[in-house]
Formats: structure tokens, sequence, C-alpha cells
């Protein structure tokens, strides 16, 4: 009979998304990596993202009003663990890791071109918990490197295994890639046969 061992509060969650976040202009603009984002509302869409208020990219976000989340890939894991151990406040990291700006639609923020899927956002909320600012962003465009689209139509269409996602394990402090696919959600849970 297994057990569980207890202990107590604490801040594990995986597995999370390794994105990287920026915010800034063209000219000038700092990249974060951040795993705490979560996908929030459907209409307006909205995400929200967990920024510390003692690294530089809370106080930035909030001046400029806007950001763009970019989901980091196995191929760039020394450039995304960089950005998340470097402060902007010291360096900038976009020259210091080589990754490439590219500019947006609706927002100043720019995008990073190596991400394969990039994520417009406008601050529309945010508070402070503890020392953390959480902010809301509202999802004005999406972009897709159109190369891990099986159908250039269809956002559903992305070719995950090309795509790569570097995936964060919090708690255990671990990257790692994803696993096969072992369903199809909202369909699989049919096929249960039930216990009464
Ligand atoms: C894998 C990984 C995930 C991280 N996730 C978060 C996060 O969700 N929220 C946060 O505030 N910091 C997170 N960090 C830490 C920040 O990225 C780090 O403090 C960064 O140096 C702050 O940069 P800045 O001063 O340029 O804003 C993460 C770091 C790593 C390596």
């Amino acid at each position: 009979m297994s057990t569980k061992t207890r202990f107590g509060p604490q801040k594990i969650m995986f597995p999370c998304p390794t994105t990287l976040v920026v915010t800034g202009t063209m000219e000038e603009a700092n990249i974060v990596t951040i795993a705490w984002v979560s996908l929030l509302t459907s209409q307006p869409p909205t995400l929200g993202i967990s920024v510390g208020t003692r690294g530089f990219s809370g106080e930035a976000i909030k001046k400029n009003k806007d950001f763009t989340v970019n989901i980091a890939t196995v191929g760039i894991m020394l450039e995304a663990d960089f950005c998340g151990i470097r402060s902007g406040r010291d360096m900038d990291k976009f020259a210091q890791t080589g990754l490439t700006p590219m500019p947006s639609r609706l927002v100043n923020s720019p995008i990073i071109k190596e991400c394969p899927l990039n994520i417009e956002c406008r601050l529309t909320d945010w508070r402070i918990i503890g020392r953390t600012n959480h902010f809301v962003g509202e999802i004005l465009e999406t972009h897709v490197d159109t190369d891990k689209l099986k159908d250039v139509d269809h956002i559903g269409s992305i070719d995950v295994e090309a795509f790569d996602p570097l995936i964060y394990i919090g708690g255990v402090r671990e990257y790692r890639r994803l696993g096969p696919k072992t369903g199809d959600p909202y369909k699989i849970g049919n096929n249960l046969k039930t216990k009464q």
C-alpha cells in the first residue's frame, strides 16, 4: 500500500513551459525566463505571468505596458537558462545570447525569431502578491513558425515533435523534452469502463 509524505506549503508544480518574456522596443528590450505562466480566460484571450519584484523585468513591463511570451525550445536551452540567471539591469541579453528580436505586429515589445510560438500581449491588469508581480496580458496576436504547422490554416495542426518545447520541472529543477503522444483529450475518457 503506497503512503504519502507531507511537505507543507511548497511551490512545486510541473511540467511548466519554459517561456522567454520580452519587454521593450526593437532598439532596447530585455528577455526574462518565466516558467510561471498560465492561460487565464478565453474571451478576451488573456494569460498571466508571475514576475518577481526584485528583477529588472517587473518594472519594465509596468513602464512599457506590453510584453511578448515566446516558447523556448530544447535547441536554445543554454540561451533560455542564461536569460533566467542574468539580469537585464547588467546587460543586453539579446546581444549576449545572439537571440534575434523581430518586430511584433501590434505591440512595441519584439518577439524572438528562434522561438516557434510567439504571443503578443497588452498589459491589462496587475497586482503584487507577496514579492511577485502578477501581470495579466490580453493576447493580441499569435505567431507560429510556418514550417512547424501541418496545415497553415489551422493553429491546432502544430507539429509538436518539430516544435520540441523546453519543459521545466519545477521543484526537481530539471529541463526535459516532451514524450510521445498518449491520447486524444476530450475524447479518450469516453472509453473508461465506469465503476458503477
Ligand atoms: C527555468 C527558469 C524559470 C524561471 N521562472 C521564473 C518565473 O516564473 N518568475 C520569475 O519571476 N522568475 C523566474 N525565473 C528567474 C528569472 O528569470 C531571473 O530572476 C532573471 O535573472 C530575471 O531577469 P531580469 O532581472 O532581467 O528581469 C526563472 C528562471 C529559470 C532559469
